[in-house]
């Protein structure tokens, strides 16, 4: 894989490969896009303080979580939708995952089923829900559980889906619309295009097997809106559902922390959705250390983190895992599995070079004290 040293090498790559109505969908963000910016700005607000003269010619970046352990301190973050990039695109991620021994994240969106995925491969795998209908989604959840998911990750803060201007303006959607444009588009990308055409249209596979036969359900499926109804109670009913592991993605205040781990939620994810949903969206890394310092169950983090040394900043200030989001939508879309194999290969190898120049030989060792906001 030449001319790939980072996850902005896969991002060029992966924007010369795909249609632009494609690339638009997975870089976009809500109104002036303000949010993806500010998102990566507010890493390189915090800056190392590292030791010297510390011994650390070997280094170890096991991570814990509960009582598991994985290999590094990332997991692969849920992304709907992720068949348009390459097919298959969802197992490729579950796959590579599992080799690297980190969780992979499937979303409700995905366009492989919760069981097609299942399959694909033996390492910890993640249940993301989004609660359309109360009924589709309690299905879901027995249908992950049934699978053998470790872990049900509850998405929070998509009400109502972000107001993404770019896929409006390209006719993003399923169906897709084809225009003078987006026929263009497909023609200047004959590798894209011929995995389309070969594959065909891709599809929310965990929608169309729910096998449902109330209307209101069946509606609720069609519009794909979300039940902008769930609240704290509901809450409380999912944790009573489910009887594995229990996340709760989105949250960014200290009170909804607090409240999440009153209701016996396992730990909570910072995400801004990667500016996807409000734009001026506080980014999670800025409120990572007041949240982390206070709550007793883990924090894991998402939204910016496109450098190993993003992950250990993380780690810094309180975070458990961090969550690789759009980077591993480029991999994917720009080289395939291999291309995730390699994006985790350099996230280990940055993170691995952080650790050895902070003085640092065990993420365990990983504090506030070494870093500074500036
Ligand atoms: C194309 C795309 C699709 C996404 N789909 C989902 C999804 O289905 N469920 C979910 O909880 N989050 C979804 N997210 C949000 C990610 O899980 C994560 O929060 C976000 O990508 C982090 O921001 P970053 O990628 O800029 O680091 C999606 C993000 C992208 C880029």
């Amino acid at each position: 894989m030449t001319g790939i040293f980072n996850a902005h090498d896969f991002q060029r790559k992966a924007r010369q490969r795909l249609p632009r109505m494609i690339y638009d969908f997975i870089e976009g963000g809500a109104g002036d896009e303000s949010g993806l910016d500010a998102n990566l700005a507010a890493f390189r607000a915090w800056q190392f303080l590292p030791h010297r003269l510390r011994d650390v010619s070997r280094r170890d970046l096991t991570a814990q979580l509960w009582d598991r352990s994985y290999s590094l301190p990332i997991y692969i973050a849920p992304t709907g939708f992720n068949g348009a990039l390459r097919p298959g695109a969802d197992a490729m991620l579950a796959r590579a995952a599992a080799r690297a021994s980190i969780p992979f994240a499937l979303s409700t969106a995905s366009s492989e089923s919760i069981e097609e995925i299942a399959r694909a491969g033996d390492g910890d795998k993640w249940f993301q829900l989004y609660v359309l209908h109360r009924e589709i989604s309690a299905a879901m959840c027995c249908r992950a559980r049934d699978a053998g998911y470790s872990t049900l990750m509850l998405t929070v803060d998509v009400p109502l889906n972000g107001y993404r201007e770019r896929d409006m303006r390209n006719g993003f959607g399923l169906p897709p619309r084809y225009t003078p444009r987006s026929i263009w588009d497909g023609i200047t990308h004959p590798g894209w295009s011929l995995d389309y055409l070969r594959h065909g249209v891709p599809k929310l596979k965990n929608f169309e097997t729910t096998g449902t036969q109330n209307a209101e359900v069946q509606a609720a499926l069609m519009k794909r809106r979300m039940d902008a109804s769930f609240d704290w109670d509901a809450l409380a009913g999912l944790r009573d559902l489910w009887p594995g592991k229990l996340m709760v993605k989105g949250i960014l205040r200290k009170d909804d922390a607090r409240r999440c781990a009153d209701l016996g939620v396992d730990a909570v994810i910072l995400s801004n959705h990667g500016g996807r949903q409000l734009d001026d969206t506080v980014s999670p890394v800025a409120v990572l250390p007041e949240i982390a310092a206070e709550l007793k169950i883990p924090v894991l983090i998402d939204s910016g983190i496109r450098r190993g040394a993003d992950v250990v900043k993380s780690l810094c200030l309180g975070a458990g895992l961090a969550g690789i989001g759009r980077p591993a939508l480029y991999a994917v879309a720009a080289e395939g599995e291999a291309g995730i194999d390699r994006l985790i290969a350099i996230l280990r190898d940055e993170m691995d070079r952080a650790l050895a120049m902070l003085g640092v030989a065990a993420l365990s060792e990983l504090e506030a004290s070494l870093m500074r906001c500036v």
